[in-house]
């Protein structure tokens, strides 16, 4: 059976009131007409832009998530955003663990848990992100570096991780338009789901793992065609428009209705 797929817009610290709306409209328009099935595209703007994001989608399966949630629930937390409020605003999906607040904001895997955990109990999809940093792929690290970011969320989350999504984004990929060939991509999504059968093959069999990392029109057919990548997670690619439409309609057989 194959896994339904997710395309992930991470627009990061970008976007503006006209840029969303231009950007929107595009979208819809180009999946105006088109059965996606199965897949879901999902745009993560800056959280200050969910609520006008909200009010522009039309097209169907166009959902909205959030870059980053809060391990708390309410409180005196300046700045954090709870998972609730994501809800609130429409996200059935959020990051969690994204490198970038890995890197920057030193997140440890025991926080990505506590956030995982927060997302679900409000109802939110955690799209966990994993990956190594280059240094630690030369000094061939890069399984024990992922199991370390998923250990303590498995543990945590126990039976739930059944409900989280898993995002594979080698750090070296990021931004730096090196995407993993397919077979590297392949044989790490492989690996990831056995690791997610040494607990529960069912779950393993079920649970979507997609990929991130320089993903781009002219890459995102080929990983989307891997056995075990479902789906991609898109940060520079999906900025542009048009760019963005083709990715979305990777390899569709694009049905007029
Ligand atoms: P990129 O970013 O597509 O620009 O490499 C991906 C991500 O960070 O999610």
């Amino acid at each position: 059976m194959k896994r339904s797929q997710l395309v992930v817009a991470n627009w990061k610290l970008n976007g503006n009131l006209s840029f969303n709306e231009e950007f929107m409209g595009a979208l819809n328009l180009g999946l105006s007409e088109v059965d996606i099935g199965e897949r879901e595209i999902v745009i993560c703007p800056p959280a200050i832009f969910l609520h006008q994001l909200n009010g522009l989608l039309t097209a169907e399966k166009v959902l909205l998530g959030g870059q980053d949630v809060s391990d708390e629930t309410s409180g005196a937390f300046t700045g954090e955003i709870s998972a609730a409020m994501y809800r609130e605003l429409g996200c059935k999906y959020v990051l969690v663990g994204h490198s970038e607040r890995r890197i920057r904001h030193s997140e440890t895997p025991m926080q990505t848990a506590h956030k995982s955990r927060m997302a679900l109990s409000a109802g939110v999809i955690p799209i966990l992100c994993i990956g190594e940093t280059s240094v630690e792929r030369d000094q061939q690290r890069t399984k024990e570096v992922l199991s370390s970011q998923l250990e303590p969320v498995f543990e945590y989350l126990q039976e739930d991780i059944s409900n989280i999504v898993i995002a594979y984004e080698p750090v070296w990929a990021i931004g730096t338009g090196v995407t993993a060939t397919d077979d590297e991509a392949q044989e790490i999504h492989e690996w990831i789901r056995l690791h997610v059968a040494s607990r529960d093959s069912l779950v393993a069999s079920t649970i979507q793992i997609i990929y991130g990392g320089s993903v781009k029109a002219s890459n995102a057919d080929a990983l989307l065609d891997l056995p075990d990548v479902d789906g991609i997670l898109v940060g520079g690619a999906s900025l542009i428009p048009d760019e963005f439409l083709k990715i979305c309609l990777s390899g569709i057989h694009v049905e007029r209705k």
